[in-house]
């Protein structure tokens, strides 16, 4: 349709929302045929430079850009919005968990769930970037009582990513020949990626690459670790990898996930899997008609279910302790 999609992006001047912001403006997150309206949320110290990224906005002349608000105030800032990328928080430097994150960036949460339930429209989607990413997400959800628990997401589409190109340069293959491959859990050093049920070029990944040295030792690290090893080599942490598995979460949500495929998302838990419900785990997830529905029927094996467990602990222990916090 020609209305454009109003969509907030809160953390703007970020580095992860200069990476983000032209992607949304050039029209990935919703596809070629959706003009977007941008509202920028930053906090007050964040609105000069966010101002000069609209700047640089304007002079892209994206044809599909129907226009640009900056804004200092969540409901301001979530006021008639459509899909919502919540990305402004502070990043973990070397040395830290994305846990230990959770008494500086939780607070954030609370009032955009509350923003978010006051003004947003009736179809809101929310995608959790800034972290910890699940147990943010939670926060946000339980303060937007009115709003269906489901529109509230959490990022592990990097994590995703991630692992399909480890998997892909292993086997020796392009990234486009994995399919069915699973990020369990938390959005952190627990969290599972599970080649079990993928498949490459339609063969079991397990048969492809049948190295349990590898997995144990290398792939699944890999992957968990990841986050740590950028922040290692950049000095900073992930910004364009992270606004591209933003760009392709949404993405997909709207426009559905490809057929016989599958992909990964922090969702809240229906009880799967035997994930306690009300959590936001990340599950193996297809998108029909607009909505998230976890796979359902996966055998998982001893492996696989001692390493979802941990991770599905430590949400446990996040949502605990936000509760110790009062933000829950
Ligand atoms: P950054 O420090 O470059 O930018 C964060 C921005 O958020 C700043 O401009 C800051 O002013 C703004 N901000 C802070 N509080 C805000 C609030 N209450 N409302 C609106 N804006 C606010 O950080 P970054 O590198 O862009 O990373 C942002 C977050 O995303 C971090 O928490 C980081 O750890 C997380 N992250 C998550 C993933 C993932 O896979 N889920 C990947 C990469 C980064
Ligand atoms: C990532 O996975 O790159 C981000 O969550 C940033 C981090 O702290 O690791």
């Amino acid at each position: 349709s020609n209305t454009p999609v109003n969509v907030t992006v809160t953390g703007a001047a970020g580095q992860i929302g200069y990476a983000l912001l032209f992607r949304i403006a050039s029209g990935q997150l919703l596809g070629p045929d959706t003009p977007v309206k941008l509202r920028l949320l930053e906090i007050p110290q964040g609105v000069k430079a966010a101002e000069g990224t609209a700047m640089e906005l304007d002079d892209c002349a994206f044809p599909l850009l129907a226009g640009i608000d900056i804004f200092d105030e969540p409901n301001a800032g979530f006021e008639g919005a459509n899909v919502a990328l919540l990305v402004g928080a502070r990043p973990r430097t070397a040395g830290m968990e994305r846990g230990d994150l959770l008494s500086a960036n939780g607070g954030i949460f609370k009032p955009q769930g509350a923003a978010i339930n006051a003004g947003a429209a009736d179809d809101i989607r929310v995608l959790v970037v800034g972290n910890p990413a699940n147990t943010n997400a939670l926060i946000a959800q339980q303060h937007a009582p009115d709003v269906p628990a489901e529109r509230f997401t959490a990022m592990t589409r990097l994590d995703h990513n991630r692992a399909l190109s480890q998997l892909a340069k292993k086997a020796g293959v392009p990234v486009a020949e994995i399919t069915r491959l699973t990020i369990w859990g938390n959005h952190s050093a627990t969290q599972y990626p599970d080649i079990f049920h993928a498949e490459i070029a339609g063969r079991p990944a397990s048969d492809v690459v049948a190295d349990q040295a590898w997995l144990e030792g290398d792939f699944i690290p890999t992957v968990a670790k990841r986050g740590a090893a950028i922040i290692a080599a950049r000095g900073a942490s992930s910004a364009a990898s992270a606004a591209n598995a933003a760009v392709d979460h949404v993405f997909d949500w709207v426009n559905g996930t490809p057929e016989g495929d599958w992909t990964s998302a922090g969702i809240v838990s229906d009880g799967s899997y035997g994930v306690p419900e009300g959590l936001i785990s990340s599950f193996p997830v297809r998108s029909v008609g607009g909505r998230w529905e976890i796979v359902q029927g996966l055998d998982v094996d001893e492996f696989s279910r001692a390493r979802i467990d941990a991770s599905v602990a430590e949400l446990v222990e996040e949502r605990d302790a936000v509760r110790e916090l009062g933000l829950i």
